[in-house]
């Protein structure tokens, strides 16, 4: 679908598909995870038009909701990064579907050579990229009494080295063919201190944070934004997979929703809207901000 107003009322159909699975999930349903239809009430743009980005995580959950996002306002390539080719493979049909050429990338984020290949892969196919997004994360649980030496590297070999990686070889191209681009990295509200269970994410995050703002720092007199995004507790397939496991309660959500003051979870949705706004023109000169995007206050009390 390249004709742009083909393309709009196709985004203007799934926003208000999506509108629907939002109602379904904030009423009964928890089985609706659509977490990869862009939600906004915004009208649907061309800002993306003729640029390209890396999403990594791209497969499901928070980083499919953005690539799905910057197809949808007019992304010419997204690479999709992640290790299930299925996923992938899926999404790249759907970004065909808004009118833009999607590429799976397999990789292990864990994996030093899989995450060097990624950049080179996508430049070979589309040029240098735009954009540049770390959405991928491993989430593993551990207590500081309790948590393995390995478990502690992998939660930073995914979680720190690998945006690490990527955000220098994609800004490396980017200051070299004088692209003023711009790298999200997808955080958590826990990298401010978190969860006794999450010893080793938190920290892992917490230095993603920290090198967000270093980068940004860096990368600024070459006009690169570099931010993040400290997402709090977020609907996805794999939220909703692991609270399943953990609690064997299917309508986990619902519950979930009733005990926050917004009455519902964060979506990917929303996550995505905000990670756009921050590639695009529209940020400004808007670097080196890592954004609390919750609906817990952190240093406020009751
Ligand atoms: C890949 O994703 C598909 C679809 O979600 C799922 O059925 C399959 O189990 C996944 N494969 C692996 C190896 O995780």
């Amino acid at each position: 679908m390249t004709n742009p107003v083909a393309n709009l009322l196709f985004a203007s159909s799934i926003f208000a598909a999506r509108l629907c699975s939002f109602r379904a999930v904030a009423s009964s349903s928890p089985r609706t995870f659509s977490t990869s239809i862009p939600s906004s009430s915004l009208p649907r743009s061309s800002r993306f038009k003729g640029k390209t980005f890396i999403v990594t995580g791209g497969t499901s959950g928070v980083g499919e909701s953005i690539a799905l996002q910057l197809a949808a306002e007019g992304a010419s390539g997204v690479s999709v990064v992640g290790r299930n080719e299925t996923r992938g493979n899926g999404v790249v049909s759907k970004l065909r579907d808004l009118g833009c050429e999607g590429l799976f990338i397999k990789a292990s984020m864990d994996s030093v050579p899989d995450v060097q290949a990624v950049v080179p892969k996508h430049e070979e196919r589309f040029g240098v990229a735009h954009g540049l997004v770390n959405s991928a994360g491993d989430t593993g649980r551990g207590w500081l009494k309790d948590q393995s030496v390995e478990s502690w590297d992998r939660l930073f070999a995914v979680n720190a080295r690998a945006p690490f990686i990527l955000t220098q070889a994609a800004t490396n191209s980017m200051i070299r063919s004088k692209i003023q681009g711009s790298v999200v990295n997808i955080i958590t509200i826990t990298s401010h201190g978190g969860q006794p269970y999450l010893c080793g994410y938190a920290a892992s995050k917490g230095a993603l944070s920290t090198f967000t703002k270093n980068a940004a720092h860096q990368l600024r007199k070459d006009r690169i934004k570099c931010n993040g995004i400290n997402i709090g507790w977020t609907a996805s397939a794999a939220e909703h997979k692991l609270q399943v496991e953990e609690t064997g309660d299917e309508k986990w959500l619902e519950k979930a929703g009733e005990k926050v003051p917004f009455g519902r979870l964060v979506q990917p949705g929303d996550i995505a809207e905000l990670a756009c706004f921050l590639l695009s023109d529209k940020s400004g000169v808007c670097t080196g901000s890592v954004i609390d995007f919750d609906q817990m206050v952190i240093g406020g009390y009751d």
